[in-house]
């Protein structure tokens, strides 16, 4: 079926634009150094940008638009590898013909954006493939929502509606669940919430320890049996991301996840699992499918990797008319792409043991075993998501390490503090030749700066 205005003329015209789109853009194909005569004009923009926003910006980082696979071009000329996959969007990386062809064929539709008002069957479409892919869980239901964060605030709402009036929320250490008036308290570093009031009873429980999984159950069990004891029968939900971000990937095994669960179902405790930035990234569409915790969920949130974002849930959590609404799904070109998405990475050699997100992940952690320099250290990672410490592991020398990365082409970010690491989040477009001139660049910043 066609959506859209659709002609000979427009079909043609469409393919010979595609393909002129792609061909330039796949001429960004390497890291490259800024151009003097452009250096100026960048940065006059990032200081303009910087004082309208009111802050300044992480990185001295304007794109030009030009960028292509795990590449992309500022706005002084230079290239740089995007390691970060701006903040985990670009899984597919830059330029990818997916995005070209979604937006080229929104181009040929009526409006911008899909809402409520305003139903598209891509819209259908997408929600139709979504809960085919979780059919093995009770996940029945699909809401868009504008950003991961109003992704985890109308998973909230559902969770309060149907357990009114317990209100309470378990969560862990170091979660991180976004930048709303609710998440702000859910997400654990307080920093992020400075001067805010605490409107949300929210429970931050020790996560699996790393130091010692073989107790980590048992600990962690036994700090949600005391919680239970003193708060008594007010909890409504636990929340978790199954590999927690911003602490630089951290995550338990399945029995962990499943003792914790089973405790929670024994005491009437939904479970609502933060996928934002897991989604896609792991050996499984979902990484509770890689844990087999299907049974369990009630509520998953997604975002980033999929350019749209929007909560999954069960048909008992559907919630009463009234309590979710909202004028935008999302962009028509987000909703069209995320359907390209889906498909391609169901389709495509990405899932299982063998498949392109887990052998990305072992590749960067086989590679980081074997550098020379013992500035990079404890490197863990799973699926398309690694992340490591530089030097002493402070913030500090972590930042100067971050900056100078940049300055020499790479783009990532930090995670947690004491530890402070680095994340990377990759784009699936990364050839081992890339990887290779990845691992130099690192060394060589290594010893540059610490
Ligand atoms: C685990 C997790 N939850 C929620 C969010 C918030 O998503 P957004 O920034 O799209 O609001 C993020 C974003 O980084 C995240 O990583």
């Amino acid at each position: 079926m066609k959506f859209g205005v659709s002609s000979e003329q427009i079909e043609e015209s469409l393919n010979q634009l595609f393909s002129a789109i792609f061909l330039e853009q796949r001429k960004i194909d390497q890291i490259r150094p800024a151009q003097e005569e452009k250096k100026e004009l960048m940065h006059k923009l990032i200081q303009e940008y910087a004082e309208l926003k009111g802050t300044a910006l992480i990185y001295d980082y304007m794109a030009s638009g030009r960028g292509h696979g795990p590449f992309t071009e500022l706005l002084d000329g230079s290239v740089k590898m995007n390691l970060i996959g701006s903040m985990g969007v670009n899984l597919l990386g830059h330029s990818h013909p997916l995005y070209i062809k979604a937006h080229l064929e929104a181009a040929t539709s009526d409006t911008f954006t899909c809402g409520n008002l305003l139903s598209y069957p891509d819209a259908l479409e997408f929600s139709r493939n979504l809960i085919r892919a979780v059919s093995g869980s009770r996940l029945k239901h699909f809401w868009y929502a504008c950003s991961g964060s109003m992704a985890n605030d109308t998973a909230l709402k559902m969770i309060w509606q149907k357990m009114a009036p317990k209100r309470k929320i378990i969560a862990f250490e170091r979660a991180f669940a976004g930048r709303t008036i609710a998440q702000q308290n859910v997400t654990h570093n307080k920093a992020y919430s400075e001067g805010m009031p605490e409107l949300i009873d929210v429970f931050h429980l020790p996560y699996f320890d790393l130091n010692d999984p073989a107790q980590a159950t048992e600990k962690t069990l036994k700090t949600l049996n005391e919680l239970y004891a003193k708060e008594g029968d007010t909890f409504a939900a636990l929340t978790i991301e199954l590999i927690q971000g911003e602490a630089g990937f951290i995550w338990g095994t399945r029995e962990y996840y499943k003792a914790i669960f089973d405790w929670a179902k024994s005491k009437g405790i939904l479970i609502w699992v933060d996928e934002i930035q897991t989604f896609a990234r792991t050996e499984n569409l979902f990484a509770f499918q890689m844990f087999g915790l299907e049974e369990y969920v009630d509520v998953v949130t997604i975002g980033k990797a999929l350019q749209i974002c929007g909560t999954l849930y069960t048909h008992e959590m559907n919630p009463k008319p009234g309590l979710i609404g909202g004028t935008f799904n999302a962009s028509l070109a987000s909703i069209k792409v995320a359907n390209k998405i889906l498909h391609f990475l169901l389709e495509g050699p990405f899932y299982g043991k063998e498949g392109r997100m887990a052998t990305l992940g072992q590749e960067f952690i086989k590679r980081f075993a074997q550098l020379k320099t013992k500035k990079i250290h404890t490197a863990r990672g799973i699926g398309a998501m690694v992340s490591f410490e530089v030097g002493d592991s402070s913030a500090e020398n972590t930042k100067k390490f971050l900056k100078r990365l940049f300055e020499n082409g790479i783009i990532a970010y930090s995670a947690g503090k004491n530890p402070t690491r680095i994340r990377f989040l990759l784009p699936i477009a990364l050839t081992p030749e890339h990887i290779e001139n990845a691992f130099v660049i690192l060394e060589k910043t290594a010893e540059e700066v610490l």
